[in-house]
């Protein structure tokens, strides 16, 4: 489902350039539940939004279900990332002025949801994610963890087979952590394929798989 060939990244400031991804080339397949480890700087966020459709890579392929979007524009990758990819962040990313409930709503009005649908949803998700009651308080109003759990009911709005989560749990105290775990684990049960980034070993156990960069390259996978 998620296949990188040789992909690179890199960033150019003035006449410096770095170089953040040299040649990674990995395979995700549907349903699975993967944890990606490594240094700071190692590459991790820019392999996120890379494989999130939030940016685009410098070289390599990177096929979607089949389909290079390596080479697509903003908008393009946009529309792909809208059906298709969950994104939840360290620092959840709630639009600040804006409701719980509005917040998760966003996504499905850029999709072009009908009000009742918007609605349904919604309900939905603010009670799988047990937060219904907190729908008309603001992000500034809600603990760490009620926040990533809004952020999380915002990535599966328009109900996408791939979640991925950028040291989802990083800004969290270990119950909280936990919380969001318990979900990200329920996630996967029910099919969707996972792909997190964490610093955390007794979290990355919970994965099936684990990826390791270093110096914007995957360290081998020991098969034993
Ligand atoms: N927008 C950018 N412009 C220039 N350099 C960047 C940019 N984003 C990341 N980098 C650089 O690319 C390298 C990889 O950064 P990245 O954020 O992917 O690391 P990371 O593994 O996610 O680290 P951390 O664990 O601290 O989150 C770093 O050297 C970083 O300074
Ligand atoms: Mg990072």
């Amino acid at each position: 489902m998620i296949e990188l060939q040789g992909i690179t990244k890199i960033y150019k400031m003035g006449s410096q350039t770095l170089e953040a991804l040299r040649g990674v080339s990995l395979k995700i397949g549907k349903g699975e539940f993967i944890s990606i480890m490594g240094p700071s700087g190692s590459g991790k966020s820019t392999l996120m939004n890379i494989v999130g459709c939030l940016d685009t890579p410098t070289g390599g392929r990177y096929f979607l279900d089949g389909k290079n979007v390596a080479g697509l524009t903003f908008d393009q990758l946009a529309a792909v990332r809208n059906r298709k990819i969950g994104f939840v962040f360290q620092n959840f990313n709630l639009l600040p002025y804006s409701t719980a409930w509005e917040n998760i709503e966003l996504p499905m009005l850029f999709d072009g949801k009908n009000h009742r649908k918007r609605k349904e949803r919604v309900t939905e998700l603010l009670q799988a994610v047990g937060l219904y009651d907190w729908r008309e308080h603001r992000p500034s109003e809600l603990s760490g963890g009620q926040q990533q759990r809004i952020a999380l009911a915002r990535s599966l709005a328009n109900d996408p087979p791939i979640l991925l989560a950028d040291e989802p749990t990083g800004n969290l105290d270990s119950k909280s952590g936990q919380e969001i775990m318990d979900i990200l684990m329920r996630l996967w049960k029910e099919g969707r394929t996972i792909v997190m980034v964490t610093h955390n070993d007794e979290i990355a156990a919970k994965s099936q798989r684990v990826i390791r960069l270093f110096d914007g390259q995957v360290v081998p996978e020991r098969t034993a």
